[in-house]
Formats: structure tokens, C-alpha cells, sequence
């Protein structure tokens, strides 16, 4: 089956693909806005790179020249779905993809603001196969979007108060993502996955301190403080503004749904937190 995978050079889309390349089953295919990048990230003659990228729908067709299912990831700075996601939904259905494994959100059916809401109202509408990963926070938040401010502040800055949230690591998600992909058992269904433990930040704040030996302090700030450090930082609007409500259902006591269907349906045994942070711990500290 050939595959195409976008956002490859992501958190996700690399996980993905580190978990499928080899599978005899499989022809990979990479979808990204700059082959290069891919290329030198990547470094694997046995990847095929195709320019892809969302805002240029002229890319798309070529994109999907003989591939036969496609792993999803919405970037998150990409918030209109109608002009940027949907037609590419719609070129699927026009090469007759067979599946499309779509990474969505946790709690998505309850939160008709998110993109990720809107887009898998479409693919279902479609009629093409899908699955719909509705995965908790990431883990790898703490090394992406906090890294700066655990490694220079010392502090975690997030508008979710002492509300719960669950933390699942991104290389779980994608094992759980390659038993589906090509496997129709798993087409037309939507799995929340989720680490093992729900935690307050001030978990995490205190998780971090004894990992990293030095005081990491939870900061809650309000929405607005919140939303205006993060525009600051150049983050775009529409992206501090999604990510902010997503804060506001953990710290209203929406964010801790833990299942166990990682290990259940998928038989991955989820990443645990500390150790997550432990393994990491080099991201954080000053001289790295
Ligand atoms: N973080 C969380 O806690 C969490 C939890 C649940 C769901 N999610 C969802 O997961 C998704 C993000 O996944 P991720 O963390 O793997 O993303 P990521 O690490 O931010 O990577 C985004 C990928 O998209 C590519 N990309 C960006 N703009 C593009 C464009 N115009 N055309 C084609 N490719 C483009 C990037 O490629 P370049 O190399 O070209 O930049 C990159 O490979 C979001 O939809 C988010 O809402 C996140």
C-alpha cells in the first residue's frame, strides 16, 4: 500500500513514520512543504519526498498521484480548515484514497471550536474510511512549547489552574496509529487514547523540580496574561486563541478523561511522565 504521510518533519508524523518504515506492506511517502528539510532530517533513500503544502492547493493532486491512504496531521498554526484542510479532503475523494488516519484531539466531539471538530465532521461526511486518533496532551509539549520557559524561568506558564489533565507521549500514539494503518478493523472509528495518570501542573511543576534538581514553579496565570506572552513570542492568533480554550476546559475540570485503550485495543503500555521527563532531562538545562 503506498502511504502518503504529512507532517513528517513533526512531532507526530516522524513518530509515524519511525514506527512504519520497514514494513514490507508499505511504500512511504512523504508530503512536505519543503523536500529538503525532509531530506536532511531524515537522511532514508527508501523515502519518497513529494512537495505538499496546504496552503497551495496547486501541490495537492500531485501529491496523491497513486497513494492509497494518508496519515493526517492539521499544523497548528493552519486554523481556517475551510479553505486550507477541506479541499485537500475533497482531492482525496477525487484519487479515491482508501483511508485517511487522522490525528485529532481529545474531547473533540465536545469542543465544536477546534479545527480538529470541523475536520473530522468533513472526512466523515466524505464517505472515505478513517480513523480518528483523539489523543490526550502531548508529553512532548513540555520540550516543545515550555521548553523556554522551564529551561530559562523556571516556571510553567499555563491558564489551566489546578485542573487535571492527562499526558500521553507521542511515540505511543504513533504505535497505536501503524496497527491501524491498513487494517479495516479499525476504519470508521474514533479511539481517545491517553497516558496512564491524570495530572494538575502543579504534578508536573513538582515532577520537573525533582527530575531536573532545581525549583520549577506552576505559574496560573489568567487567560488574557496568558494569551499575550504567547503572542509575544510571534504565535498566531487564531493558534494562542485555540490553545487557550483547550486550557480553559482543563482548568473547568474537562481535561481528564484517562482510558486504557493504548493498552487494550492497541497493546502499547503508555509512557510514564517522570520517566518521559527524566530521559529529556538535557532539554531543560541551561548549559545544553
Ligand atoms: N500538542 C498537543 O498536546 C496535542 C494534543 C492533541 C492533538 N494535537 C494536534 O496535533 C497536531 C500537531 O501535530 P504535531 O505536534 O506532530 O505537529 P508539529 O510538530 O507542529 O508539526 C507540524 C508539521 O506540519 C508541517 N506543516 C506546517 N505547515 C504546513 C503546510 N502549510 N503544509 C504542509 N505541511 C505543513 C510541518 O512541516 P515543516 O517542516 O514544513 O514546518 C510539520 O511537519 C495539531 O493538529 C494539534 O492540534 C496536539
Amino acid at each position: 500500500m503506498n502511504l502518503l504521510i504529512t507532517g513528517i518533519t513533526g512531532n507526530f508524523g516522524y513518530a509515524v513514520y519511525k514506527v512504519l518504515k520497514g514494513r514490507s506492506d508499505l511504500e512511504i511517502y512523504a508530503g512536505a512543504r519543503n523536500p529538503e528539510r525532509v531530506n536532511f532530517l531524515i537522511e532514508d533513500p527508501e523515502i519518497n519526498v513529494r512537495r505538499f503544502d496546504f496552503d497551495d492547493a496547486g501541490t495537492y493532486e500531485a501529491a496523491l498521484e497513486g497513494i492509497e491512504a494518508v496519515v493526517l496531521v492539521r499544523p497548528p498554526a493552519i486554523t481556517k480548515v475551510k479553505s486550507k484542510i477541506f479541499p485537500f479532503i475533497d482531492m482525496c475523494r477525487h484519487k479515491n484514497i482508501q483511508h485517511i488516519l487522522f490525528l485529532s484531539l481529545q474531547g473533540v466531539e465536545s469542543r465544536p471550536y477546534t479545527p480538529h471538530y470541523k475536520i473530522e465532521h468533513y472526512i466523515e461526511k466524505s464517505g472515505i474510511p478513517y480513523t480518528f486518533l483523539r489523543p490526550s496532551f502531548f508529553m512532548e509539549n513540555l520540550i516543545t512549547a515550555h521548553r523556554e520557559e522551564i529551561r530559562y524561568e523556571s516556571r510553567l506558564l499555563v491558564p489551566a489552574g489546578e485542573g487535571k489533565t492527562n499526558f500521553i507521549a507521542v511515540d505511543d500514539i504513533a504505535r497505536a496509529a501503524a496497527r491501524c494503518i491498513g487494517n479495516a478493523q479499525h476504519y470508521r472509528i474514533a479511539y481517545e487514547l491517553t497516558g496512564e495518570e491524570n495530572y494538575s501542573y502543579y504534578d508536573v511543576a513538582r515532577i520537573l523540580s525533582e527530575e531536573l534538581g532545581r525549583t520549577i514553579s506552576y505559574e496560573k496565570p489568567g487567560m488574557f496574561p496568558f494569551m499575550l506572552y504567547r503572542l509575544k513570542k510571534g504565535e498566531p492568533l487564531g493558534f494562542v486563541l485555540v490553545m487557550s480554550l483547550i486550557y480553559r476546559a482543563v482548568k473547568t475540570g474537562k481535561g481528564a478523561d484517562q482510558n486504557e485503550n493504548l493498552s487494550e485495543i492497541f497493546g502499547v503500555t503508555p509512557t510514564d511522565l517522570r520517566e518521559f521527563i527524566r530521559d529529556r532531562r538535557t532539554y531543560f538545562e541551561l548549559d545544553s
